[in-house]
């Protein structure tokens, strides 16, 4: 996704018609586009799922309740490290912030699955076109008058992914602990399975199956290797995410809408709207 800046780029910046892809040496072509398709579609679905996702987590991060429900806890809330979120069985021994932190504890902890997904390839891509246009579509010139690619600040900030990865693979256990816990009932005892616990099941799953799909993960996994040959199980790891990386923007989407569908889940559950069906 990191573009270095080329003659379009250098010949972007000026004042007056000739810049983007009017710049002198390119083919002279007075339409916007020469597309016939309705290649907003994408972008607009994009748009509208995206914001709709914003808003949700939005009221939710900032709500600071309903995000427990015995045995089950909203990943917007997990791990929770602020002393405000005692009530959840444990969560007390986690706060790492005293009671001086007054706001919500999800606060703490979505700026990092939200780093590790505002950086993500494929939702850079996303968000670059359905937000800014940047370039609306494959073969639609962008309006903008400079373009600077993902060589400066702050865009070049993109690069810390990898970072977030690492961070993103603990989540991903933490989460995968609170599945776990899931299968005890609201007395502690183990040997309990409720619809919620199949939903934080799903959601887990396609956390971790979103998280080994990353680009990152793939490279640190098969990258920087002469010979995949003396590096047999290297070489099959990299093979499986390699399968999952060309799902990855599926993966992207359904662990996105698994993430909401798990908060909204835990909170009618908390707020009292029905009760959990309970498997056994
Ligand atoms: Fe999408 Fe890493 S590239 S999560």
């Amino acid at each position: 996704m990191r573009r270095p800046e080329g003659r379009g780029a250098e010949g972007s910046g000026g004042p007056g018609p000739h810049r983007g892809v009017h710049t002198p040496g390119r083919a002279s072509i007075a339409a916007r586009h020469l597309r016939t398709d309705r290649w907003w579609v994408p972008q607009t679905a994009t748009l509208v799922a995206l914001l709709a996702f914003i808003g949700y987590s939005t009221w939710r991060a900032f709500d600071g309740a309903d995000y427990y429900s015995a045995p089950y806890v909203s990943p917007f809330y997990s791990p929770c490290l602020a002393a405000n979120c005692a009530r959840i069985p444990g969560g007390a021994d986690l706060a790492v912030f005293g009671d001086w932190w007054r706001l919500s504890p999800a606060l703490i902890v979505l700026i990092f699955p939200l780093g590790f997904r505002l950086t993500c390839y494929y939702y850079r891509k996303a968000y670059y076109r359905a937000f800014w246009s940047s370039p609306p579509a494959c073969a639609v010139a962008e309006p903008h008058a400079r373009y600077s690619g993902e060589t400066r600040f702050p865009l070049i900030l993109q690069n810390i992914h990898r970072y977030f990865f690492y961070i993103a693979v603990i989540f991903a256990v933490i989460l995968t602990y609170d599945v776990a816990l899931s299968f005890r009932d609201s007395h502690g005892q183990w040997g309990h399975a409720g619809l919620g616990t199949l939903i934080l099941l799903v959601n887990v799953g396609l956390i971790w199956a979103y998280t080994a799909s990353c680009h990152s993960c793939r490279h640190i996994i098969g990258g920087r290797m002469r010979h995949f040959s003396k590096h047999p199980v290297r070489y099959r790891m990299w093979g499986w995410v390699s399968k999952l990386n060309a799902r990855h923007m599926l993966l992207a989407w359904c662990s996105l809408a698994s993430i909401a569908v798990s908060d909204l889940y835990v909170y009618l559950l908390a707020s009292g709207a029905f009760s959990d069906p309970r498997f056994f």
